[in-house]
């Protein structure tokens, strides 16, 4: 989509951090926003500070893991400007604990926020971005987790499913008119490491039973996590390059470089699989 100005879009997560960035850009650009989040305050919030720097956008509160809510937020936009050309499956959380702490209610959270939602806003959004006949994109925010799984494996899994939907979804949707990008930050400077405050009721499982641990390896990796976040790239750079992905119709979009050898191992081991049986004659 080459000429942004005018046109609307849906965001979800976009009280906070990326989805915060990148609905700023949008409307920085001249796009209408339609700012939606689980959290009521800090999206009102989001949309009272927005509407201070003269752009066009609203807010809708949705819990987008579930359905409802989510089909209610998208009457919402076209109730508000008519139609929508952009969708940007931004909302997600950090996942629950590994091997040996993860939990049932853990996993069923982090797969209803991070992956079910993204195939909802698909399901709900891409026909009533085709029916206005101009075009549309739609953008889902994985993660450098989506392309290479070391920690954190509810949220890695999750994150490899958005990567793979987006792959696919862009050569079914071309022929329609929609281009589809897929967002996999490294670091961001945002608030996911403290995800817990979006629980809803129905996953009040997935919460450790105490506080976090204040030393061993847990300890270790949570205060790593939190220091790499607290050091990560502006949200609002991810925005811009969320822009500049959607204009270009980028396959990928990434925000630095830093796990780029790390991804090259990942598809070098994968060669060597290949490698390894190329001279064979497979049996059939
Ligand atoms: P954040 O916590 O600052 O923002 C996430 C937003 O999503 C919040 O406003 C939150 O209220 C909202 N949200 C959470 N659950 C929701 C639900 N059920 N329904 C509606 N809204 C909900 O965190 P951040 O980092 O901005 O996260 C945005 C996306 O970026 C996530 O998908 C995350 O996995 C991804 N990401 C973040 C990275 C980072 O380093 N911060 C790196 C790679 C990916």
């Amino acid at each position: 989509m080459k000429d942004l100005r005018g046109k609307i879009a849906f965001v979800t997560g976009a009280a906070s951090g990326i989805g915060l960035g990148i609905a700023t850009a949008l409307a920085q650009a001249g796009v209408k926003v339609m700012l939606c989040d689980i959290e009521q305050e800090a999206l009102a919030k989001a949309v009272e500070r927005l509407k201070q720097t003269n752009v066009d956008v609203e807010g809708v509160r949705a819990d987008v893991s579930l359905k409802d809510e989510l089909a209610a937020a998208a009457d919402a936009i076209i109730a508000r400007y008519g139609k929508v050309h952009i969708l940007v499956n931004n909302a997600g959380i950090g996942g629950v604990g590994p091997y040996g702490l993860w939990t049932e209610a853990g996993w069923d959270w982090t797969i209803a926020v991070n992956l079910r939602a993204v195939v909802w806003g698909v399901s709900i959004f891409g026909p009533l971005i085709e029916k206005h006949r101009e075009g549309g994109h739609i953008v889902s925010t994985a993660s450098i987790a989506g392309l290479i799984s070391r920690n954190s494996l509810p949220y890695n899994v999750t994150k490899y499913g958005v990567v793979a939907l987006s792959e696919g979804l862009r050569l079914e949707l071309a022929p329609r008119g929609i281009g589809v990008s897929v967002l996999c930050p490294g670091f961001v400077h945002t608030r996911i490491m403290d995800s817990m405050r979006n629980l809803p009721e129905r996953f009040a499982a997935a919460r450790p039973p105490g506080p976090p641990p204040v030393e061993g390896p847990l300890a270790e990796r949570l205060k790593w996590m939190r220091d790499r976040n607290d050091a990560g790239v502006d949200p609002l750079y991810v925005g811009e390059l969320v822009r500049e992905g959607i204009e270009n119709d980028w396959p990928y979009i990434m925000t630095d470089a830093e796990y780029e050898p790390v991804i090259e191992a990942r598809f070098a081991s994968i060669k060597e699989a290949f490698d390894r049986i190329r001279d064979r004659t497979p049996r059939r």
